[in-house]
């Protein structure tokens, strides 16, 4: 038999699964809830649904396209795609973006580890409001403890990807992927059956438009490509192990499904819990961390065993939730320098591991000894969530966007989407007109008016 020369995922079900679990993330357990909390809840989710499922599909079609056509890593599949033009550094910024958010991706990781052995050893139990606050800033400014944690996680996700494609990747997902499924399941009914949940469920679906502002939906739009793996060539090198029978608009919409029902059922375990006991939940990026093993001690305050083992339960999920998603962006640098610089798999995997360590060190540290250091007044970890979110990433999906509506032959597009002919794809049409016109346009407004450039002229 012939040798394959590139990689596959074996079935369906693992195409899935490993998408799934690349979108699958912090993004919707930990991003999500804080991003929904501050910024209004039902009404933000609304239009958080809007991003997903008129830009972001289309935008996934797109990088799955690109990649199982070009069979190659994001950066090599321009190069191929559109020889000699600029289109390239798509791919490349890509791969630049993937890694960066690996750099502080890497750190949030490495927390939930730290919070799985604090919950297993029992750390949580008589801990009140400020107990739990303290022992976070004392965790993440201490120089060592987090930083070994982030190195356990990548040394974890290195492990899974020098695997390989199908005996890493996809069996991974194929036992975590369920795994996660029947967690949230169990942390969502012990949630909504707490007294007093109510109140958390109405936040969750009850919308107050009058927090909605033009950040808003830059919020929303950013969550929606963070949440996905949109923007950054992640989803375009999964595509890359695609078998030609893949039905690229149909595992788009799982994803998306998935994906969404993740991010909302994440919801529905942190609002009822955090408003049965009269807990804000708009308090940023520390939601999960300080805000939540409180709410888990006196949510289930009369019965220890059950505040232990839904704490514990919770952060395996997060644990679990990142690294699926840690692999993905780890093959996305690891299969561009393979693929373009020759090393072996091997050797690629260790750069990648090395360097995101590196930029790890500096994100992890900004809670600490780095914490005064800041530009445009933000810490390395917060600009590189920033940065990544809420520039580079819309930027991507706003190339991927024109590159797939305007620049590539229409009946390669044709022939991606509908297998050559075999597939009946009613919503083609609809595709490639949200590609054309309506994902680069709405992407550049939202983008332009979030980051405040049009008041700037008003002003002027
Ligand atoms: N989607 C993942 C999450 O929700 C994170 C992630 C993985 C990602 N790959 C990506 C984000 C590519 C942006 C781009 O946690």
């Amino acid at each position: 038999m012939m040798k394959r020369d590139r990689a596959n995922f074996g079935s369906k079900l693992g195409v899935i699964l490993a998408s799934a679990g690349s979108a699958v993330g912090l993004g919707n357990i930990w991003r999500f809830p804080y991003e929904a909390g501050s910024n209004g809840g039902a009404a933000f989710i609304l239009i958080y649904l809007g991003c997903v499922f008129v830009l972001g599909l289309p935008v996934m079609i797109s990088e799955f396209l690109i990649g199982r056509r070009s069979q190659a890593n994001t950066a090599g599949a321009y190069q191929r795609m559109a020889l000699g033009t600029p289109w390239r550094w798509v791919g490349r910024l890509g791969v630049l973006t993937g890694f960066l958010i690996l750099g502080y991706y890497s750190v949030v990781a490495g927390w939930t580890l730290e919070y799985i052995f604090e919950a297993t050893t029992n750390g949580f139990a008589g801990k009140d409001a400020q107990g739990f606050q303290a022992a976070f800033d004392s965790f993440a400014a201490n120089p060592w403890r987090p930083m070994l944690w982030m190195v356990t996680f990548m040394l974890a996700t290195h492990f899974v990807i020098v695997r390989g494609v199908e005996k890493g990747i996809e069996r991974s997902s194929k036992i975590m992927m369920p795994a996660l499924f029947i967690i949230i399941l169990v942390l969502v009914v012990c949630s909504i059956t707490l007294p007093g949940a109510g109140a958390g469920i109405e936040f969750l679906l009850k919308p107050d438009f009058s927090k909605v502002t033009a950040g808003t939906f830059l919020s929303a739009m950013g969550q929606a490509f963070f949440s996905l793996s949109l923007g950054m060539g992640c989803l375009c090198t999964y595509a890359s192990y695609f078998s030609k029978q893949t039905n690229l608009t149909r595992t788009a919409f799982s994803v998306g499904v998935i994906d969404t029902m993740v991010a909302i059922l994440a919801g529905f375990i942190i609002f009822p819990a955090a408003f049965s006991v009269g807990i804000s939940p708009d308090t940023g990026p520390s939601l999960v961390f300080i805000t939540l093993p409180n709410v888990f001690q006196q949510a289930f305050g009369g019965m220890p065993a059950l505040a232990y083992v839904f704490s514990v339960l919770f952060y395996v999920l997060l644990a679990m939730a990142a690294l699926t998603s840690t692999i993905s962006m780890h093959e996305v640098s690891t299969a561009y320098l393979h693929e373009e610089f020759n090393f072996s798999r091997k050797k690629a995997a260790r750069i990648v591991t090395a360097s995101c360590i590196f930029l790890g060190i500096f994100c992890s540290l900004s809670y600490g000894v780095l914490k005064g250091y800041t530009v445009f007044g933000l810490t390395v970890f917060n600009l590189f969530d920033y940065a990544t979110a809420k520039i580079m990433l819309p930027a991507g999906g706003f190339f991927i966007s024109l590159f797939t509506g305007w620049y590539l032959d229409r009946r390669i597009v044709w022939s991606e989407i509908t297998n050559d002919g075999s597939l009946q794809v009613p919503l083609y049409r609809l595709i490639i007109f949200i590609l054309k016109f309506v994902a680069p346009i709405f992407i550049a407004l939202i983008f332009l008016h979030g980051l405040g450039v049009f008041e700037l002229f008003e002003r002027s």
